[in-house]
């Protein structure tokens, strides 16, 4: 029988994905970054035509600064052929060879948002049949977060940077929306111009702060050490719904609203008080309260959505998307602020993640065909074969540094990786297919021990290279997870931050944040069994049920994907151990000095 195929793209300035959808399932998911080994690569430079579009008419030297993307303002990639570009046709072969199917399959590409008409004409000459289809920016959001939750039906909150400039709104953008789903359809309660951006606000402090597009998360982890100075006057400047502020004129010009349900500080003018942070200069307290300011005025604003949408819809469930879900700090404050009981945040929640919202509005919300996938995981990579694993393994054997042992039985591989990291080495570990979004949960992880106060600096000084302040996230054993964290519900995603129980913090200080959050991964033994494995296993020798993770990566490299990138990374670095596969690598001098 003929099964219906879609191939959604995303092309957006954070970067540029796929997904395939069969039949209603999201079969396979990537971004180009983990291809091209090319950090947020998005296929085509910035042009100046993509300024224009987006109303960013200031000096194009501003953006180049801190927007870390490449920028060619000389050429216009409209007009350029997509059939010769060597990336596009890396990431389409990787999701054609790893669905096992051909152009002549596709029934629909679905597809947003620059670029459009080369990539219609490329399908089109190829297979005339199929449909191409280009939704709007936050409606895929929204379906995003809501079709591939588990509930049937919920609240759904987008928190966003900006859209895409629309006829319907008169060339306006939107930052975010609130709507309600169930069933197949998705209403609009309210939409967010970009005036009133929670990601354009966070990307301004982030730029003050001397981080780059995309640092968002740098913002996140050093706010951890602020005051409420600047909040406290900042905040005086938020305003919500209410009688004693009047916003229409700011809105009726194209999106005609009445009202909005809130009106953010000017940050702009704000920020201006403020010397911007030098490329050398340290981390000061008043960055610090920057960073709390930008952070509690996010988590305020999305509380309080969250209760606007609690109430007007009578939902229990609420779903998020937009870039802005990947805050998993202000995610928990929702969760336990909010009236809601339960909470679905998409595990690649910004606009890599979006080909999946687009893939389900066609298959679901357009087509009307019954919601069959549930996003239970993560894995969305292409399966790497045993085979292409022994090749890969294979380079390496009687190399003089490493020693390689294969386990045949996984229980002992478990039990032999757990106690080099019980033991202090840092450890890194592949398995399994890629996660889709910027977490690290189990497949592609380096991973060490939360017990150790100094495991953080020796991480950061061997391995990570990363800023001082931010936090390592543990991966924890589901059913344990209520005893260390202050967290009812599950957290496969790692994509909420909740408190670690009093007392708990001295026995896993590496995980634990300056403010007494952890960003936690829920781990259990049916999405991920040989992750479960190893923590169960790493538990039997130390009582802790929880593992230090990190993403298995470099600094500005994007998280390895295949058999062969892993055994690169972990030989170009001074990571100790790898696991790949069946395959335990030690590095020799490593395990000699310290037997
Ligand atoms: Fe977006």
């Amino acid at each position: 029988m003929k099964r219906n195929c879609i191939l959604s793209f995303t092309l957006s300035g954070h970067g540029f994905s796929g997904a395939v959808c069969i039949d209603g399932d999201i079969k396979y998911a990537t971004s180009l970054e983990r291809i091209t080994r090319e950090k947020n690569d998005i296929l085509f430079p910035i042009s100046k035509s993509d300024l224009e579009t987006f109303g960013w008419n200031a000096d194009p030297s501003t953006y180049m600064e801190y927007i870390d993307l490449e920028f060619d303002l000389e050429k216009n990639y409209a007009d350029i052929d997509i059939a010769g570009v060597e990336k596009f046709q890396a990431l389409l072969n990787y999701l054609l060879e790893a669905a096992e199917i051909s152009l002549n399959d596709v029934d629909v590409v679905v597809y947003s948002y620059r670029h459009n008409e080369i990539v219609r004409r490329f399908f089109n000459e190829k297979n005339p049949k199929i449909e191409f289809i280009v939704p709007e920016h936050h409606f895929s959001h929204a379906c995003q977060a809501f079709l591939p939750s588990p509930f049937d039906e919920a609240a759904i909150m987008v928190v966003d940077g900006q859209g895409v400039p629309m006829k319907r709104t008169n060339g306006d953008q939107l930052s975010g929306s609130l709507s309600y789903g169930k069933g197949l359809d998705i209403e609009t309660l309210i939409e967010f111009p970009v005036r009133y951006s929670l990601g354009g606000l966070y990307a301004a402090f982030t730029k003050k702060l001397g981080f780059k597009t995309n640092q968002e998360g740098k913002t996140m982890g050093l706010a951890a050490y602020g005051t409420s100075k600047i909040y406290d006057e900042l905040k005086k400047e938020l305003k919500f719904e209410s009688l004693d502020f009047d916003v229409r004129k700011v809105f009726k010009k194209n999106l005609g609203f009445h009202n909005a349900l809130y009106v953010l500080p000017d940050y702009v003018s704000f920020l201006k008080q403020f010397p911007d942070k030098k490329k050398d200069e340290d981390y000061s307290q008043l960055h610090k309260d920057l960073a709390y300011a930008v952070q509690k005025i996010t988590e305020d604003v999305m509380v309080y959505l969250a209760n606007w949408l609690c109430e007007k819809t009578g939902s229990k469930n609420l779903c998020i998307a937009g870039g802005v879900g990947l805050n998993c700090v202000a995610n928990y404050q929702v969760l336990i602020r909010s009236k809601f009981e339960n909470i679905f945040i998409h595990p690649n929640a910004g606009d890599n993640g979006l080909v999946v919202g687009q893939a389900l509005y066609v298959y679901n919300n357009l087509k009307r065909n019954p919601r069959i996938y549930v996003d239970t995981h993560d894995y969305l990579g292409k399966q790497y074969t045993e085979k292409e694993v022994e090749n890969a393994v294979e380079k390496y054997t009687g190399n003089e540094d490493v020693e390689i042992t294969k386990y045949e039985n996984l229980n002992e591989l478990y039990d032999s990786l757990a106690k080099i990291i019980a033991d202090g080495y840092i450890t890194s570990w592949f398995q399994g297919r890629s996660e889709f979004g910027p977490r690290a949960l189990g497949n592609r992880s380096i991973i060490a021990d939360p017990r150790r106060h100094d495991m953080k600096d020796i991480l950061n000084s061997r391995v990570k290279f990363r800023e001082s302040f931010r936090p390592f996230t543990p991966s924890v054993l589901a059913e344990r997870s209520n005893e260390f964290f202050e967290l009812d519900v599950e957290s496969p995603f790692m994509l909420l931050a909740p408190y670690v129980r009093e007392g708990k913090d001295k026995l896993v200080p590496a995980i634990t944040h300056a403010d007494n959050t952890a960003r936690v991964q829920t781990v259990t033994k049916d999405i991920n069994e040989r992750y479960y494995g190893l923590i169960s296993a790493f538990e039997r020798i130390t009582g802790i049920p929880m593992v230090l993770d990190t993403s298995f990566n470099v600094a500005d490299e994007p998280i390895v994907e295949t058999p062969d990138d892993a055994i690169k990374c972990f030989l170009s670095t001074d990571i100790d151990a790898l696991v790949v596969d069946k395959y335990l690598f030690k590095k020799k001098k490593k395990f000699l000095i310290t037997a």
